[in-house]
């Protein structure tokens, strides 16, 4: 049964700077703000078993590449937390397959498989503990991990407002804020940190169809955080970059391979491509969590393709005939030679990604993916 705690902050001016509560822990739940609801009701979860955090984390519930990680690794603690194992060879397998099992849950976003295996291999290093000492370290690391992702967050924010300069538009596409992350945000928050800099700049977030996380949360995050904001249909992004609106166009990631090539939220390719043709920045900004250096390019990415029913019937209405034949991946993916540069937590990597990439890895010490087995 999922416990839903009601919560309405009707006073704007008592939210602005207040960081977004997208997830945290309650010491035997994990708390997130149900994302399908926004921005007509700020309405918390609080989950308790593997199965309701792999549904939230399928519905989209709690959305976003860093932000269903840490979900995932908090959920994790939270199903195992009723364990009777009383030995690591009872406790292993229990773990394992709860950790494939919410891997299952989507397949693009490599933050997800990232932040589960990082749990089961903490797991394996204190294996001659008690269970509930090995239990104890877990929670421990997943809640360590809200913590980091602000961090990180802070950092991608001011390497990236570097880029922005004083008085200019910028382009965004789905939802990078602190809704997409158990922190600040990835290239939102950029935004957020030059507007906060004294840069005056101005979103033109895409609504981003189909399920409309620009209209629904990264302006709710606009108006919530007084940054000017202007909706637009994803239909209106040439004419925003012809009439010189915007000066870059700022993305998230859901995995990014070796060379650079990016998975993001459908319709993504279609903007770097417009961007090149108008002389436009195209930058991504992503953790290095978000980074696939097991695949060599774009191509291995999976592309998560979702129901007909987001298309036909968006958001409960009739938006188009039953029966008719409907295409809705998630996700597409832009060459890395459209992409200006990729802003992390250590840096603005430029081309060739290979080797930028490579740098930046070596020198946070970060280990490779060591994929989790989906259940
Ligand atoms: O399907 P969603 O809403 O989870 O897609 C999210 C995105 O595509 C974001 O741009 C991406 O996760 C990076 S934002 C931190």
């Amino acid at each position: 049964m999922l416990l839903e705690c009601g919560l309405t902050l009707t006073d704007r001016s008592r939210r602005e700077h207040m960081p977004i509560e997208t997830i945290t822990w309650t010491g035997e739940k994990v708390r997130l703000i149900d994302q399908t609801l926004l921005p007509a009701e700020e309405r918390h979860l609080e989950l308790g078993s593997v199965e309701e955090i792999w549904e939230a984390i399928k519905m989209l519930r709690v959305r976003g590449a860093p932000a269903i990680g840490v979900a995932a690794a908090l959920g994790l603690c939270a199903g195992i937390r009723g364990s009777r194992a009383t030995s690591w060879a009872e406790f292993e397998p229990e773990l394992k397959r709860a950790a494939g099992y919410l891997a299952s849950a989507r397949p693009t976003a490599v933050n997800l498989s990232w932040a589960l295996e990082r749990m089961v291999r903490l797991a394996e290093t204190v294996r001659d503990q008690p269970v509930a000492a090995i239990k104890e370290r877990l929670l421990a690391e997943a809640t360590a991990m809200i913590e980091e992702d602000h961090r990180i967050c802070r950092a991608m924010g001011e390497h990236g407002a570097a880029l922005l300069t004083d008085g200019q538009g910028v382009l965004t596409h789905c939802n990078t804020g602190g809704l997409a992350t158990a922190g600040l945000g990835t290239a939102l928050n950029v935004v957020f940190t030059a507007h906060r800099q004294g840069k005056r700049v101005h979103v033109f977030a895409d609504e981003t169809r189909p399920l409309l996380q620009g209209a629904r949360l990264t302006a709710w995050e606009c108006l919530r955080e007084g940054v000017p904001c202007t909706l637009i249909c994803d239909s209106m992004a040439a004419v925003v970059m012809r009439q010189g609106k915007v000066k870059s166009v700022l993305v998230g990631a859901d995995r990014i391979a070796a060379n650079g090539d990016t998975a993001n939220k459908i319709g993504t390719y279609m903007l770097a491509v417009l961007a090149k043709e108008h002389g436009i920045g195209f930058y991504v900004v992503a953790p290095l969590s978000t980074i696939d250096r097991a695949i060599a390019s774009g191509d291995e990415i999976p592309i998560e393709e979702r129901g007909a029913e987001e298309i036909i019937r968006g958001f409960g209405r009739q938006t188009a005939p039953s029966g008719v034949q409907v295409f809705n991946p998630a996700f597409d993916v832009t060459p890395h030679r459209l992409i200006a540069g990729i802003v992390t937590e250590r840096g603005v990597a430029g081309p060739p990604y290979t080797e930028s990439l490579r740098a930046m890895f070596e020198e946070s010490a970060m280990r490779p993916h060591r994929p989790v087995k989906r259940g």
